[in-house]
């Protein structure tokens, strides 16, 4: 996984079939998708409960692309090397998760994997200012997290404020929660890269209809690109 700064569609498979993981992450590949977006919740960081390691390992072999796990789990030490077993490429670990971020960030490289960190809404920009040297992408949250198509909430100042701290560093930006057509511009146009998407995604769509994926994320991508279509 090589550093880039073009725009990345990271659908969440939050908004998929749960029945069905394996085809709705082929469709969203096959219809462009640049990352495949997991969230992971524990029923006690946030107040919902998904998945854990072993489903997280059954879904690898179905992502060609770069498989993103958001962890919404706190403690998150314990599981860095079950996470790395089931085979993330990109860990990201919440700072709100506990008292010790910046060794969970050294935690998760050295098992091998890119390290994230993410920021609840009402977290700042200079709660990271120590960790930028460990990480490799910053999540700013958009939405309170725990459950997919809720309404985005303007994080455009943060996300500036980050891009100027992080400077010529190779550290993505990646926007989770509510983004769509309408708020992608805003935060690229702040310093954004990856877009973390669920309902905006899904809507619509099936692993029959998949054309309704590729549709709901070019809309996305040419919104964030800046050229209305
Ligand atoms: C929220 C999750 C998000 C969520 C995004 O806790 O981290 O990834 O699925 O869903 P939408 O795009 O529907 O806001
Ligand atoms: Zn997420």
């Amino acid at each position: 996984m090589s550093f880039d700064r073009k725009i990345k569609i990271a659908p969440s498979i939050l908004s998929a079939d749960f029945a069905n993981f394996g085809q709705e992450i082929q469709a969203i590949e096959a219809q462009g998708a640049d990352w495949v977006h997991v969230d992971v919740m524990d029923g006690h960081f946030v107040p919902n409960l998904t998945f854990g390691p072993q489903a997280v390992k059954a879904f690898r072999p179905h992502v060609k692309t770069v498989m993103d796990v958001h962890l919404m789990i706190s403690p998150v030490d314990a599981y860095i090397d079950a996470y790395a077993d089931a085979g993330a490429d990109v860990l990201t670990a919440h700072i709100e998760a506990g008292p010790h971020i910046h060794r969970t960030l050294q935690a998760i490289r050295a098992a091998g994997m890119k390290a994230g960190v993410a920021l609840n809404p009402g977290t700042p920009a200079e709660a990271v200012a120590h960790l930028l040297d460990l990480t490799d992408l910053i999540c700013v949250m958009t939405v309170n997290p725990g459950f997919g198509g809720q309404k985005f909430i303007d994080m455009t100042t943060k996300v500036r404020q980050l891009r100027q701290m992080i400077g010529d560093r190779p550290v993505h930006i990646e926007i989770d929660g509510g983004v769509d057509p309408k708020t992608a511009p805003l935060v690229v146009e702040a310093g954004a890269d990856v877009l973390v998407a669920g309902s905006a995604v899904f809507k619509g769509g099936s692993v029959t209809a998949p054309e309704v994926y590729g549709e709901n994320m070019r809309l996305i991508r040419a919104a964030a690109e800046g050229h209305w279509v």
